[in-house]
């Protein structure tokens, strides 16, 4: 009987942790009407939150190493992007969110965007939880599982 050869995807996933804070506001809009449409996050003084990331690769295993990526190279390139962000008042202290709103779907796009030259196509997926409650997620065109 002829063996099937199945292809088979193989992904790696590793959380990363930083603590930043934020306030989300629109310039040209007064604190209450700002209130009206980030709540509690556009509170004038500022607010943390504690921010983990989840990075998803996919790729071929090596068969020599047994592994789709070094865990330590995905763990430099995280290192670099994180102290960019850790401990920062983002609104204030990252030039990029001087123009983009530092909210959790902005951010993750910041973070895809630096790793994404040195994982190429490997890199499949980003998940950025903001709270218990709430966290967002960047895909490219051909892996959004959503597509319509
Ligand atoms: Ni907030």
């Amino acid at each position: 009987m002829e063996k099937v050869k199945i292809k088979e995807y193989v992904s790696l996933t590793k959380t990363y942790r930083f603590s930043a804070g934020h306030r989300l506001f629109i310039k040209s809009l007064s604190d209450e009407e700002n209130f009206k449409i980030f709540d509690t996050c556009s509170n004038p003084n500022g607010h943390g939150h504690d921010y983990s990331i989840e990075v998803k690769l996919t790729g071929d295993i090596d068969p020599e190493t047994g592994m789709i990526y070094s865990l330590e190279d995905l763990d430099k390139i995280m290192k670099l992007v994180i102290e960019d962000l850790d401990h920062k008042r983002l609104d204030i202290e990252v030039p990029y969110f001087e123009n983009d709103q530092p909210t959790g779907e902005n951010i993750a796009k910041y973070i895809w965007n630096k790793i994404k030259p040195s994982l190429s196509d490997k890199l499949i997926h980003l998940k950025l939880s903001e709270t218990s409650n709430s966290y967002f997620e960047y895909y490219e065109e051909g892996n959004y599982p959503y597509e319509r």
